[in-house]
């Protein structure tokens, strides 16, 4: 009784390894210099009515991104990378209903229920928002 089924599970598993190679091709990542560039001076803009991102997301939150340097008004490369690394957990490449996206959206305008840092923008147009969107969908660095 077991056996059709594994054979089933057999070809599935065949033809997902049968693949053309462009099918994965296609699929987003992340840009690390597009993260770099355009989306961290997000974290540490100040957007009136709400806290920096940064102010919440260096301790305390599951979101860890990493403090500033005493004196410093950005991050260097290796806080970059970590940053980076932190970020992926709530950025899925291709996504749009990453946590990154829809949790400081307005829930009005396609964003989730909560986030305990406030709503920092009411329109998917917003062009921090769109920045936020490009880095899901992998655009890289101009
Ligand atoms: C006033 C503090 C505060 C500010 C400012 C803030 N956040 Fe948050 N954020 C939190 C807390 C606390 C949580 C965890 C509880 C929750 O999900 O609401 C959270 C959760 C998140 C999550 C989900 C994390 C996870 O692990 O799933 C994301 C993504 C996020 N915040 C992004 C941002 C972004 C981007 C900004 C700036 C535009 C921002 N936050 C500003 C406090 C803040």
């Amino acid at each position: 009784m077991h056996t059709p089924f594994i054979y089933l599970v057999l070809m599935l598993v065949g033809l997902q390894g049968q693949q053309p190679a462009s099918s994965s091709a296609t699929a987003a990542s992340l840009n690390f210099e597009f993260f770099k560039t355009e989306v961290q001076p997000i974290f540490l803009n100040k957007r009136p009515g709400h806290a920096r991102c940064i102010a919440c997301h260096s301790s305390g939150t599951p979101l860890r991104l990493q403090p500033l340097s005493p004196g410093s008004a950005a991050w260097n490369e290796e806080e970059s990378r970590k940053n980076f690394e932190a970020v992926r957990r709530v950025a899925l490449p291709g996504n749009l209903k990453s946590p990154l996206l829809m949790h400081p959206l307005a829930e009005a305008a396609g964003g989730d229920f909560f986030h305990s840092g406030g709503k920092h923008w009411n329109s998917q147009n917003d062009p921090e928002w769109q920045a936020l969107k490009a880095f899901v969908l992998g655009q890289a660095a101009n």
